[in-house]
């Protein structure tokens, strides 16, 4: 089946919060929405045919998960990824970010730390603060190209090396974005190994987020983080969710997969009740994984060729600004450094001289300042249009600054 991603397809009347919150979230409701991570596509037919299926019954009592969807998952992380894991290893959680909640309550007290690599996706940050547990920064680096990771930073926090404050035994997990939101790196096997020896070495717990793991730009390759040692694989718990890959964010259902014992059961104990997603979501997950590889295989395609546009738009005719080429996720994560604005002067650029709703930098944390990150997973009129917006605004600042404005 040939899929059309090319459509725009209506969200009102949806409670879309992508398009439907402009207004209360950027101030006005003619900005074009490119920011959370979230398609404008539709999914695949399989997916909306088992949750139109299970709505036909009229009982929507308490739902045990189907043996099928254990199946599905099994298979798909085997087939995709090499990755042969267990039954009892997977938990399913209401989300990703529910299960990182859950996981923090679980390996930390009140007061622990809980190591983030910033810029990086905004909710683990309100994840560690709303656990009681404390934010500690291993920041990326950046050479003006590329991301990388900091061991050397990294190990400085572990033993208490770095100048102020002094770190060590109170950092309990350390939550990895896997591939990257919003820098779009897809780590290699020696990066996670490097990452994964120093935490197990430490007893940190690696909470390795890789819902974004399907989403690669042509020639990228994700590798599981527990699949590079058994000494990782015990030492790591893993989220994973159909909902980026089929866009089914709103059906608040995906897995993790634990397959050390202990720390199962103690992210069991901490997973609150039937805090473990819901039945379209069961039906709707199992249906992606079992039919949704040709979709994934055109939606990569589309994708790269939205990034390809948005690429060559900027190189061509939009040199101040830079885009850090992305290897995974649907994400561009582009410098505008270049326009010598202050963050909240960029965000007001942005909203209301480009009028577009984008992810500002900054609230990714220390180092995404001068930065915007934006939504490419939509159709290629939309793409266009928002460079098209964005050369407008540009020329106009091109003008202004001439004149000394
Ligand atoms: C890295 C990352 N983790 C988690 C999520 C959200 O997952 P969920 O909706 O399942 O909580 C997102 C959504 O953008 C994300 O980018």
């Amino acid at each position: 089946m040939k899929y059309d991603f090319d459509t725009l397809v209506d969200r009102s009347n949806t409670s879309s919060s992508k398009w439907g919150y402009r207004k209360a979230l950027f101030g006005r409701d003619d900005v074009l929405p490119m920011w959370v991570a979230d398609m404008d596509f539709p999914a695949p037919a399989e997916v909306v045919e088992a949750v139109r299926s299970r709505a036909e019954h009229p009982i929507y009592g308490y739902t045990v998960p189907p043996s099928s969807l254990w199946k599905a998952i099994i298979e798909r992380l085997d087939r995709f990824y090499g990755w042969k894991i267990k039954e009892e290893w997977i938990c399913l959680t209401a989300g990703v970010v529910n299960g990182l909640y859950s996981a923090i309550s679980a390996y930390a007290r009140p007061g622990d730390e809980i190591v983030v690599q910033p810029p990086v996706y905004y909710p683990f940050y309100g994840a560690v603060k709303n656990t009681g547990c404390q934010t500690v920064y291993s920041h990326l680096k950046f050479d003006g190209e590329r991301y990388t990771m900091d061991f050397d930073g990294l190990e400085d926090l572990f033993r208490g090396r770095s100048t102020f404050p002094a770190r060590s035994p109170r950092i309990k997990a350390l939550i990895l974005c896997s591939p990257h939101n919003p820098v779009g790196r897809v780590w290699t096997r020696d990066e996670l190994a490097t990452l994964g020896r120093i935490c197990a070495e430490h007893e940190c717990v690696l909470l390795s987020d890789e819902i974004h793991c399907d989403l690669l730009t042509p020639g990228a390759r994700h590798i599981v983080t527990a699949t590079i040692s058994e000494e990782i694989a015990q030492n790591t718990v893993t989220f994973m969710s159909a909902s980026k890959t089929f866009n089914l964010a709103g059906l608040g259902t995906s897995f993790v997969v634990i397959p050390n014992d202990r720390l199962r059961r103690e992210f069991m104990r901490a997973r609150a009740g039937h805090n473990s997603g819901n039945l379209f979501g069961y039906a709707a997950l199992e249906a992606a994984f079992r039919y949704g590889d040709d979709y994934l295989t055109q939606l990569r395609a589309y994708l790269a060729g939205n990034l390809r546009y948005f690429t060559e738009f900027l190189k061509a005719r939009l040199p101040e600004l830079k885009l850090i080429r992305p290897e995974g996720t649907y994400l561009a994560w582009v410098d505008l450094r270049g326009l010598g604005f202050t963050p909240a002067e960029l965000q007001d650029f942005i909203r209301n001289k480009a009028r577009l709703a984008l992810d500002d930098g900054f609230a990714f944390g220390p180092g995404g300042e001068g930065f915007q990150r934006v939504n490419l997973a939509c159709p290629r009129s939309i793409v266009v249009e928002a460079t098209d917006r964005l050369e407008k605004a540009i020329i106009e600042w091109r003008g202004a600054k001439k004149h000394g404005s």
